[in-house]
């Protein structure tokens, strides 16, 4: 079976990053605890817990111990509550969402009313929010940009991992909005990177496999994009692989999310070769 891996896949600087940072902080002499999921691969977060790195939902579930900041970042109000109770404190925030965090609160400092296009409810865009104050709004379609009233001093950022097409077309939209505009692009490459290799490989091969988490939007976006092109199949593991998927099959493409671990696109890409034998 001829299986190609896309020009881009699988973990990011950041997640790379936030992993590392974690597993630094291993402490079996103390609770080490991360806030939320490092990331949104249920097989890394198992294989932290067994390492002794957990996971609390809250500040408020840590007495003692150190806390580790994922790579989506936090709001303000989080590194105040870890001073106050004490803790800790491993930051993996990535690097690009701390620009797009300091670049919201900078907007707001200057009088700027802030808008961030990205998803309402990610964690990344919440914590955005939280640094821009109470003078900012999230804005996900251009649908929503349509609806916005006229604004004085309109200030742009993104969350990092948006599309940049659909960020040009509400900024196009935006544009018509205010008259003193300033748009920081904060939108990390790694996706589109990903994105535009998976399409390019989708559109070369009989089979896309998408390897990484089904919490995981941009393992789900990978899928879509490849659908477009090909047969399309996403899984979280390589026990999910079906027979009858490779009937008259002769080329596999295989990407991952920006969170899934190599071992498990490895295996994977391992078992897609030796396809014939079973
Ligand atoms: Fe950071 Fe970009 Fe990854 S923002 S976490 S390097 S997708």
């Amino acid at each position: 079976m001829e299986v190609i891996l896309a020009d881009d896949y699988g973990f990011c600087y950041g997640v790379k990053r936030a992993i590392k940072t974690a597993k630094d902080n291993k402490d079996l002499s103390k609770k080490v605890c991360t806030l939320g999921p490092i990331i949104h691969n249920p097989q890394m977060v198992k294989a932290l817990a067994d390492e002794g790195i957990g996971i609390v939902e809250s500040v408020d579930e840590m007495e003692n111990g150190k806390i580790i900041i994922r790579s989506h970042g936090v709001g303000p109000s989080i590194y105040d509550a870890i001073k106050a109770k004490g803790l800790e404190l491993a930051d993996a925030t990535c690097p690009h969402v701390k620009k797009a965090q300091m670049s919201a609160k900078t907007l707001a400092d200057e009088g700027f009313k802030v808008i961030i296009i990205g998803e309402k409810n990610h964690p990344e865009v919440k914590s955005i929010k939280e640094w821009a104050g109470k003078n900012s709004l999230v804005i996900g379609s251009q649908e929503e940009a349509e609806n916005i009233d006229f604004i004085s001093k309109l200030g742009i950022v993104a969350q990092t991992t948006f599309s940049a097409k659909a960020f040009s077309e509400i900024v196009n939209i935006l544009l018509t909005k205010s008259y003193d505009i300033r748009i920081l692009r904060t939108i990390c490459t790694a996706t589109d990177k990903r994105q535009s290799a998976a399409i390019k490989l989708s559109k070369e091969v009989d089979m896309m496999i998408v390897v990484g988490g089904r919490n995981s939007a941009n393992t789900t976006r990978l899928a879509q994009l490849c659908t477009e092109h090909c047969v399309t199949h996403h899984i979280e593991t390589v026990d999910e692989l079906h027979d009858d998927w490779f009937n008259n099959i002769k080329k596999i493409g295989i990407t991952a999310g920006a969170s899934t671990p190599d071992w498990i696109i490895k295996e994977v890409y391992e078992k897609c070769k030796t396809w014939q034998a079973y």
